[in-house]
């Protein structure tokens, strides 16, 4: 378990795995693995995990031709490969081509590579579609009461689990999907692209996710987790397709990722109302930089609305945001309880935006009416800096809660250069309290100018999180012509 305990600056191993293990394979059940001239220059990608041994789905009868169904290849090779859990893992390779599919189940010390050209396509046959358990923390899915939809790529207590590839597609095929939604159609709540629940030790990198019916990554209950390179693309106009979301989940790493969405490029999430605050997870230790989001009618990073096991420790760098409602945004209401705070931003760059700045603590949005209207969210110790916003209609809009104020709110080093019809009022805050220095426009009194020089900076933790001291190998198969 080196990997998750390594200390100092990362090191990086170069690791020949070399697929002895399928010929063993191949004359004791008889499966044909890893043996195909197409992947005749092998693979060679970073990991947190290589792999003993490697089979392809056509090995288990895979078809992809996008009309014949894999859900049974999937479910085969995943049942059969989970054999090596203990004994050097597995990773299952998905040849270039049009794989349609239903969900199906990850296993441990497994990876799911996507060549170049793969192509997942979930099926829109909602009978394919098991119904599981609301998550404990929501008490009830998000879209209805009752159950929903499993994902199209689920995991459950798993430990070491890459998915990744050389930039191959997963296409949730959601518009069937977002068309039912919207007229009131679906019984449970829409299925996501890919989550993984109470499970730790998990890498996404290099693929693209499309379409999703509704979010398209989520973690929920997990740990050390690394999501690198992944463009998500879903049109700006359906609803719920956020991109990345991370819940109730510790020590998690978010880079280089694009993300076009019709919803948050990225909503950090902890349970809602006294569901989240009975659960009492939050998500901690996230670290997000090198995002580049267009997301018109939502956040670049929202915090919530569903926060109430809390968030905290979340720091975001070097994120690009085009033509986006807002770009950092707390959402948060009376009956959610929990809090986020420690929240630090910098170096963000923003083009046609309505808000910079957005918190709103009337968000609304309860899953029963048993919420506790005493339970109020504290929110406080929110660092932004370093940041260049143009064409923005306004600078900011920030709504606390009368007698919870959002305080130790803390921005400097902002410009913002206003659109041709900007909003006459720029900075309309209430219930709020902090300070500012090097900001314009001038913000609001309740966030007095210091002055220039008066504050360095707001803060931003000079030390890293476990997770970026985290172990990477180069894993290299060699493929031999069988
Ligand atoms: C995947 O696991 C879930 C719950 O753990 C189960 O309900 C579902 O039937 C499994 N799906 C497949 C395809 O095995
Ligand atoms: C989780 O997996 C471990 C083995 O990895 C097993 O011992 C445990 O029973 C599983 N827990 C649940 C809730 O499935
Ligand atoms: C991956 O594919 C997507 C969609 O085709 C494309 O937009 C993106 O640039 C590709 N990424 C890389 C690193 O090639
Ligand atoms: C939803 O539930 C209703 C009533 O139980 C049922 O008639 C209908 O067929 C269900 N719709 C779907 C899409 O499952
Ligand atoms: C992703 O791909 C890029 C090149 O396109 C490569 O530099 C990087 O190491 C890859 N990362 C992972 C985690 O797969
Ligand atoms: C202010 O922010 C810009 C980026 O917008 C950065 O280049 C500059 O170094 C910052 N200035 C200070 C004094 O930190
Ligand atoms: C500026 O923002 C407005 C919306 O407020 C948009 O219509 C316009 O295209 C943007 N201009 C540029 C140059 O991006
Ligand atoms: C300012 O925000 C408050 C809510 O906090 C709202 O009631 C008011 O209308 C806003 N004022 C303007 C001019 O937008």
């Amino acid at each position: 378990m080196e990997f998750w305990t390594s200390q100092g600056t990362a090191q990086v191993t170069y690791i020949t795995v070399l697929l002895v293990g399928a010929l063993v394979l191949l004359s004791t059940n008889g499966v044909v693995e890893c043996g195909r001239p197409r992947i005749s220059d092998g693979l060679e990608y970073p990991a947190i995990s290589c792999r003993a041994h490697s089979a392809s789905l056509e090995d288990f009868g895979g078809v992809g031709d996008g009309i014949t169904s894999n859900t049974q290849a999937f479910k085969a090779a995943i049942d059969h490969l989970s054999q090596f859990s203990s004994q050097g893992g597995s990773q299952l390779i998905v040849p270039p081509g049009k794989w349609l599919t239903g969900p199906f189940n990850l296993t441990s010390h497994f990876t799911l590579y996507l060549q170049e050209d793969a192509v997942l396509l979930a099926t829109q046959d909602e009978n394919e579609w098991t119904v599981i358990e609301p998550l404990p923390s929501y008490g009830r899915g998000r879209d209805t009461e009752g159950g929903r939809y499993i994902s199209l790529i689920f995991g459950y207590n798993l430990t070491d689990v890459v998915i990744t590839g050389a930039n191959g597609t997963i296409d949730g095929q959601g518009e069937p999907w977002w068309r039912k939604f919207r007229a009131g159609e679906l019984n449970y709540t829409r299925p996501y692209l890919i989550e993984l629940m109470f499970s730790q030790k998990i890498q996404m990198s290099n693929i693209t996710l499309i379409n999703s019916p509704s979010w398209h990554v989520h973690p929920v209950y997990c740990r050390d987790i690394i999501i690198q390179g992944l463009t998500i693309l879903a049109p700006v106009k359906v609803p719920n397709t956020d991109g990345i979301n991370p819940d109730s989940c510790t020590n998690t790493q978010i880079e280089d990722c694009y993300i076009v969405s019709g919803d948050d490029c990225i909503a950090v999430k902890s349970g809602w109302d006294q569901y989240g605050i009975a659960f009492g997870m939050p998500t901690k230790q996230l670290v997000i930089r090198r995002l580049t989001c267009i997301s018109p009618s939502s956040a670049v990073i929202a915090l919530g609305s569903e926060m109430s096991g809390g968030i905290e420790d979340v720091r975001a760098e070097d994120i690009t945001a085009i033509n986006s409602e807002s770009g950092i945004r707390i959402k948060t209401a009376v009956g959610r309880g929990g809090y986020v705070k420690d929240i630090y931003v910098r170096g963000m760059t923003m083009k046609t935006m309505k808000w910079v700045f957005w918190m709103t603590g009337n968000y609304g949005s309860h899953p029963d009416n048993n919420y506790d209207p005493n339970a109020l969210p504290v929110i406080e110790n929110i660092n932004y800096r370093d940041m260049v916003a143009e064409n923005v209609t306004m600078a900011a809009r920030l709504e606390g809660i009368s007698g919870d104020t959002f305080s130790g709110i803390c921005i400097s080093n902002v410009t913002i250069r206003l659109t041709q019809k900007p909003k006459k009022l720029q900075w309309n805050c209430t219930d709020v309290a902090g300070i500012s220095s090097d900001v314009t426009p001038q913000p609001c009194d309740l966030l007095p100018n210091q002055g220039p020089g008066k504050i360095a900076a707001c803060n931003f933790p000079e030390e890293n999180l476990p997770i970026e001291n985290a172990d990477v190998q180069m894993c290299s198969y060699k493929i031999p012509n069988l």
